[in-house]
């Protein structure tokens, strides 16, 4: 691996764009109107991969509404990067407002490995957030349904996430339901 100070802050992608490209967007259950679709996200928009650079285009501001990001340096930044991009299994993707050169949305897909169900892969949500000012413009929808087709495509036997109460309408939209099973954490630093 290389040093992470050596790495710059750039466009390379966390993992291959073609995957996004490739998915099967008639297999996708959500109604769009106007149509959107990985391709096509709107008007001065695109979704892609999170790349280095996206430090320095509010990736972590937008983040920030959703919970505490603390202070993270470029250095932190680039190392945390590389070491997603080595492991092959974080899928972090964005939308970017390429007028403003601002990330405006973020989802996060996590593949784990499993040794059970046949040695299969289980797909995580994490960190879905679009930024005040671009909600209500399907953004939301559109980053669900891209990470849970690219989940399908990935051959995950199964994808869950957790959320408030007031989210589960959300994402029963996309197919999931509210499992039997308790969430349990314990924290121990924020
Ligand atoms: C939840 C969130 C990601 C939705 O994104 P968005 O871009 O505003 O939503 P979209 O425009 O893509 O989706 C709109 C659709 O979802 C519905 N919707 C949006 N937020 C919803 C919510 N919290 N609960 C239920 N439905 C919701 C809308 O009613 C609309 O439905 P329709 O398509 O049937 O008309 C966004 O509001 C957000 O970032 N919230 C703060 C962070 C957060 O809570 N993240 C989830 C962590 S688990």
């Amino acid at each position: 691996m290389m040093p992470a100070a050596t790495i710059k802050a750039d466009s390379t992608p966390l993992y291959d764009p073609c995957l996004l490209q490739g998915l099967d967007w008639t297999q996708n259950t959500v109604t769009f109107s106007p149509a959107i679709s990985p391709a096509d996200p709107g008007e001065g928009l695109v979704l892609r991969p999170l790349c280095p650079a996206d430090i320095n285009r509010g990736f972590l501001k937008v983040l920030s509404q959703l919970t505490e990001t603390g202070i993270v340096s470029p250095e932190q930044f680039i190392k945390t990067f590389e070491r997603m991009k080595n492991s092959g299994d974080y899928y972090v993707t964005v939308v970017e407002d390429t007028k403003l050169q601002e990330i405006v949305a973020t989802a996060t897909l996590v593949i784990e490995h499993k040794f059970t169900h046949s040695c299969a892969k289980r797909g995580r949500i994490e960190d879905v957030v679009v930024s005040g000012e671009c909600r209500g413009k399907q953004l939301g929808k559109l980053l669900m349904s891209t990470l849970t087709l690219l989940s399908k495509r990935l051959n995950c036997y199964k994808i869950t996430l957790e959320c408030l109460p007031k989210n589960v309408a959300f994402y029963t939209k996309f197919g999931y339901s509210v499992s039997e099973e308790n969430y349990m954490s314990q924290r121990f630093f924020n």
